[in-house]
């Protein structure tokens, strides 16, 4: 697991630092101000995507590619050119030199941020098509209804729950099964950090389901449970959902909101049962009572509360982030043990362990 390496070329020294100044926050960036260095920092460093302007000196950044396309470690780098033009303009250069994308002068961070992330992903998911069912059904599925909600939550419609439940199915087929090992690798690379953190806490959220011996139809709402249980974060700024190191106080504050926005998210759709709404409400409450939306105590939290907390500190400490690498699994476990332990259920902490040495790592 490793952070993606962007290279950006623009002959412009104020464009290049404003683009890689957005880009940091997310990824590895090397930057080079024409085609001459850019080819040789690209020969030593190849980045799984590159941003070409056009007009980078001497030649211009289409010339830059054809040469990329002679070179074997360089041919398959996903380009996005930079232009001042229309797509339409250049569509045709723009097909010649096997662009995968285009970018016209101005254009918003979001829309660059989008861009590269998405072609980052095509490709993560088409290694996806090598695995066997139901691994790529849930990693397919999950991934496509988790890309739905965020398009529903922005345009205002309810959460369907019905479909998040028929798309977590194959996930908990795999439970049990060596399938999970290959759902969890899987979605490593996911460059979609939510998708990738909600999809690992529901898997894991169900196999410790399985581990405690409950029936299919609970597993179920664990899984769909983990899915949902964030949701609410598409409404937390970027700044502070991305934030390397610690939060402010007033930032803390603005980050505890995604769980209230959850909710909000979630009842806004009917039918939402109850064991999903738990985990949703509840994963950040600790055993006493220092966390949050509710400083539920000990008593206050059932079970569900406390394997949803679980689940969700262990992925967030094995989660890797721009800012961080992942922690090892046995290194998060002993923090969980050592340091939480008047947040988190040691008895069920225990189960967990053994859980992971069974599920995961043999
Ligand atoms: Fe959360
Ligand atoms: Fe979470």
């Amino acid at each position: 697991m490793h952070v993606p390496l962007i290279s950006v070329i623009d002959g412009n020294a104020a464009n290049r630092a404003k683009v890689a100044d957005v880009l940091m926050s997310m990824y590895r960036v090397n930057q080079y101000p024409d085609a001459e260095r850019g080819w040789h920092g690209l020969r030593v460093a190849p980045p799984r995507v590159v941003l070409i302007d056009d007009e980078i000196p001497p030649h211009g950044g289409f010339a830059l590619v054809n040469q990329m396309r002679l070179e074997p470690v360089l041919a398959n780098v996903a380009v996005v050119i930079v232009t001042r033009h229309d797509k339409e303009e250049i569509a045709q250069t723009l097909e010649q030199c096997g662009a995968k994308a285009c970018l016209s002068k101005p254009y918003g961070r979001n829309h660059l941020i989008q861009t590269i992330s998405s072609l980052i992903n095509q490709e993560v998911e088409a290694q996806w098509n090598d695995l066997e069912e139901p691994s790529r059904l849930a990693l397919r599925g999950t991934v496509k209804i988790f890309n739905d909600i965020s398009e529903s939550i922005a345009a205002g419609e309810p959460v369907p729950f019905i479909s998040v439940k028929d798309a977590c199915a194959p996930l908990v087929d795999a439970i049990g099964t060596n399938d999970v090992r290959d759902i969890l690798d899987g979605v490593k690379e996911h460059d979609n950090y939510s998708y990738a953190h909600s999809l690992r806490v529901a898997t894991l959220l169900s196999l410790f389901g399985h581990t405690l011996g409950l029936p299919r139809e609970d597993l179920m709402m664990l899984a769909s449970g983990g899915l949902l249980h964030d949701v609410g974060k598409v409404a937390i700024p970027h700044e502070v959902l991305n934030k390397p190191g610690r939060l402010t106080d007033p930032e803390f504050e603005v980050m505890k909101g995604h769980v209230t926005e959850t909710l909000r998210y979630l009842d806004a759709g009917n039918a939402i049962p109850k064991p999903v709404r738990i985990v949703a409400a509840q994963h950040h409450e600790k055993l006493d009572g220092t966390g949050y939306p509710h400083g539920l105590h000990k008593g206050e939290l059932n079970e569900l509360a406390r394997m949803a907390s679980i689940a969700d500190v262990f992925s967030a400490l094995t989660d890797r982030r721009v800012y961080k690498p992942a922690m090892e699994a046995e290194k998060a476990l002993t923090l969980m043990t050592e340091q939480m332990i008047h947040h988190l259920d040691q008895h069920l902490v225990r189960l967990f362990r053994t859980m992971l040495l069974d599920a995961v790592h043999t």
